[in-house]
């Protein structure tokens, strides 16, 4: 359905977060509530993806992060793990001729060394083949937790502090945010996680600084643009102050975004 057909949900194109990031929770509850088995419910999600994808584009959202697997889910069953990367990879696969249409570019955040070679395989396929694409960036968390996104910025600075290129002193905020997986990503303006989880489950720590945080119930299998554009809504009816006092205009985290 075209994004104008929901006239009751009135986003402002001229204040748009220019980063969107999303937790993409619920789908084995999905399931369950329909008496499906878990991985149907992942399969399901998929078109979410492409739903939010598109309207992002549509809409003129430069970033949009999509958390797809975290550290802590390689904890889950081994079958239920094996399902979500053959579906990674069937979605790499199959997206990737779709998003060149779009001039969508991806970019892969986390740990992507710990995926089945195959996965890490068309993901790099995917991220060589729309690097030059330029209306929009979906970066995708894959084996992604933010501790450890921390403690290898940390390892990467102590290293060129060990090698004599970098003085202590000269470490700053800056210096962090480019070690990080994120690094050349601006910090998201809004996060919106679903399934009524309230908590951030190790995704973007650092980054999150000043992100305006959207919790809804809706099931990620569920979430379509209807629910994208209230999330953008609610964004736009918050006051983001960092720190400062109403209306204040120059602070230097606005300035990064
Ligand atoms: C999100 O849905 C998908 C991943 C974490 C990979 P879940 O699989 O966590 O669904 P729930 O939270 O059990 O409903
Ligand atoms: C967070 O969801 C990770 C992703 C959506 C990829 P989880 O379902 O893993 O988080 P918890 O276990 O509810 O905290
Ligand atoms: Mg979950």
């Amino acid at each position: 359905m075209p994004l104008n057909d929901f006239p009751a949900l009135s986003v402002d194109s001229s204040r748009l977060p220019r980063h969107v990031a999303i937790v993409m929770d619920g789908n084995g509850r999905w399931a369950r509530g329909h008496g499906l088995p878990r991985h149907e419910g992942h399969r399901r999600g998929k078109d979410s993806v492409r739903a939010v994808v598109e309207a992002a584009r549509e809409l003129g959202i430069p970033y949009l992060t999509l958390f797809a697997f975290s550290n802590e889910n390689w904890h889950r069953p081994s079958t239920e793990v094996s399902f979500l990367m053959q579906l990674f990879h069937r979605y790499l696969i199959t997206e990737t001729k779709r998003l060149m249409k779009r001039d969508i570019r991806v970019v892969a955040l986390g740990e992507t060394d710990r995926l089945p070679p195959r996965v890490r395989q068309a993901l790099a396929a995917t991220v060589e083949a729309t690097r030059d694409n330029r209306t929009m960036t979906v970066a995708i968390a894959l084996s992604y937790g933010g501790r450890q996104d921390v403690v290898n910025a940390v390892k990467a600075i102590a290293q060129s502090v060990a090698d004599g290129k970098l003085s202590p002193d000269e470490i700053d905020e800056q210096t962090v945010a480019r070690e990080l997986t994120t690094g050349g990503l601006p910090d998201p303006d809004l996060l919106i996680r679903t399934s009524g989880e309230l908590r951030i489950s190790n995704f973007f720590l650092f980054q999150l600084a000043y992100t305006e945080l959207y919790f809804t119930d809706t099931l990620w299998p569920d979430f379509r643009e209807r629910d994208f554009l209230a999330a953008l809504a609610a964004y736009q009816l918050r006051e983001r102050r960092f720190g400062a006092v109403s209306n204040g205009a120059d602070h230097p985290l606005r300035a990064q975004n």
